[in-house]
């Protein structure tokens, strides 16, 4: 008799019915995007030991990421919580691609941080599902796109889920984990594990229009906004009360700026919809500074004025009549 305990294999471990997590076999990640999130998550899987495929379609996007990591690595060794050694180890975990099919082989996870776009991520989603091995976990860092419906677009709903990490990701402890209304529990259960393994603390939540985070964090936005359009208080008046009466870091209106007015708008705009609820309908002065691409930190100028070099927070000339200012 062959008494011989053979090894599973890692497709046939990935591919059964268990609910078990398989996080300690994922050796390979592939990040899909290399834009503020993208570099994100590649340095964190890269720093821990992952093998990381960062694919962008611009190669511009890849060349830029690549000197963030670079800068983001010295300013831990700086810290004194990483030498360089590591950093050479981490950057040598990371290869680049701009062509998607070759980024995918071999890909345990792949970690889509792509342009939030729903046509753009519904296209992806097909095409990964071509391109990646059959074991492969399909997750998406996705702020507010339904992950039951991007998993529509794939052969694999059950190893489709949204892993959302915070910017600044190498920072930030938290990811939402996100089950779609088909997700498996196995798959769950490994990006839960997978982000322990990180550094991370994951929270699970369901597939409802802005999860937790962004369904909490918007409409608080939103209110700001509409405090400053019914003049009720000034622009930092709103974030001085948010900052020192609930110990906030930064005001929502300061906030708002760093996540980009265009990004707080569609999010406002997904909340409304999808719960068909007026409570959530966004600001109007919130889409007429969208249309008038005062965008926060992105576009120079949003509640406050950006000058490249300079830390100072200087409050937008269009919001300076307030009536209280002396
Ligand atoms: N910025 C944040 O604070 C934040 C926080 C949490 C989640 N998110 C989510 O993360 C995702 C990425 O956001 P971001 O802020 O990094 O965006 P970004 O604009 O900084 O980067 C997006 C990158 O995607 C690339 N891209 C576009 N189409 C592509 C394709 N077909 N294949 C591969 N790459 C492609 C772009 O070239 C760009 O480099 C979005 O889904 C967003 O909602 C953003």
């Amino acid at each position: 008799m062959n008494t011989t305990v053979l090894e599973p294999k890692l497709e046939k471990t990935m591919t059964n019915n268990s609910t078990k997590s398989y996080a300690s076999k994922i050796k390979n990640v592939t990040v899909i995007g290399s834009g503020t999130m993208g570099n994100g998550i590649s340095h964190v899987f890269a720093q821990h030991g992952y093998k990381v495929n960062m694919m962008d379609v611009s190669q511009a996007a890849l060349d830029r990421a690549l000197g963030t990591i670079s800068k983001n690595l010295d300013r831990q060794i700086a810290k004194a919580s990483l030498t360089e050694d590591d950093k050479q180890a981490t950057l040598a975990n990371i290869t680049t691609f701009t062509n998607l099919k070759e980024s995918l082989e071999n890909a345990d996870i792949v970690v889509e941080a792509a342009t939030e776009n729903i046509d753009l991520k519904n296209k992806i989603f097909e095409e990964i599902d071509m391109y990646a091995p059959e074991h492969c976990i399909l997750a998406t860092n996705t702020s507010s796109i339904s992950i039951t419906r991007i998993s529509s677009h794939t052969k694999r709903m059950g190893k489709v889920i949204g892993m959302h990490f915070m910017n600044p990701v190498p920072v930030m402890k938290l990811v939402e984990v996100i089950n779609g209304f088909a997700t498996d529990r196995a798959t769950t259960n490994t990006v839960v594990e997978l982000s322990k393994m990180l550094g991370k603390v994951p929270c699970v939540v369901e597939d409802y229009p802005g999860f937790i985070s962004n369904r909490i964090l918007l409409p608080m936005i939103n209110e700001a906004i509409f405090a400053l359009q019914e003049g009720v208080a000034g622009v930092e008046e709103i974030d001085t009360i948010m900052k020192l009466g609930m110990a906030h870091p930064m005001g929502p209106l300061q906030l708002a700026d760093f996540i980009g007015l265009d990004t707080c708008y569609s999010i406002m705009n997904v909340l409304h919809m999808g719960f068909g609820n007026q409570k959530y309908a966004p600001a109007t002065l919130l889409g007429n500074m969208v249309q008038a691409g005062r965008l926060g930190v992105k576009s120079g100028e949003g509640f406050y004025k950006y000058t490249p070099g300079s830390k100072e927070l200087v409050v937008s000339e269009r919001f300076k009549n307030n009536k209280w200012e002396h």
